[in-house]
């Protein structure tokens, strides 16, 4: 058995640190950092991962992989922010997920020791940190894409969430 593996099969994951940003609750935070830009945070990374935080401030944007611990049970349908209809899961970025992980790229403006100040964030204050990676257009960038339902439906709805994902 992989040692993050328990005797269920169940992957085990420990956060790595903390994010701090001013929404309290679903409600009212950005649906994604892209459609509400600017709004700064702070990420705390726990002192035995502080080292792996080595070079980063050579990137201007890293990519945050932390679990969306105050979202609600998933269903295989959902009707996300952007849509009265729905839609399945896996194509919506919706947080009510079997696994409920969260993914934003943030800017990186500061880093003070194991501290990272960030712009950009739609996570609720006090998510949890899984994981740090630094954003690549080369690696995550690509051109001619295809967007699905979402195609013409970016600007006709509030950029911020309303409760329907809240517990
Ligand atoms: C649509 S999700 C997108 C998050 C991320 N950019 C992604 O694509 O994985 C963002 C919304 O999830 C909700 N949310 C953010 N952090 C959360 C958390 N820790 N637990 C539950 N819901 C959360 C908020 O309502 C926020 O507006």
């Amino acid at each position: 058995m992989h040692p993050r593996q328990d005797q269920t099969g169940s992957v085990i994951f420990e956060p790595i640190g903390v994010i701090c940003t001013p929404f309290p609750e679903p409600k009212g935070t950005p649906i994604q950092s892209g459609l509400e830009p600017g709004h700064r945070g702070r990420v705390e990374v726990f002192e035995e991962y502080a080292a792996g935080l080595d070079d980063v401030e050579g990137f201007s944007h890293l990519i945050l992989l932390y679990h969306l611990d105050r979202a609600g049970r998933w269903t295989p349908r959902v009707r996300p922010f952007l849509d009265d209809a729905d839609h399945g899961v896996f194509a919506t970025r919706s947080p009510l997920r079997p696994n409920p992980l969260g993914m934003t790229t943030v800017k990186l403006t500061a880093r003070h020791g194991r501290f990272l100040e960030v712009e950009d964030v739609d996570m609720i204050d006090g998510s949890p940190l899984l994981d740090i990676k630094p954003h690549v257009p080369a690696f995550d960038h690509r051109a001619d894409v295809r967007i699905g339902w979402i195609e013409g439906r970016l600007d006709k709805r509030p950029p911020l969430a309303d409760d329907r994902f809240s517990k």
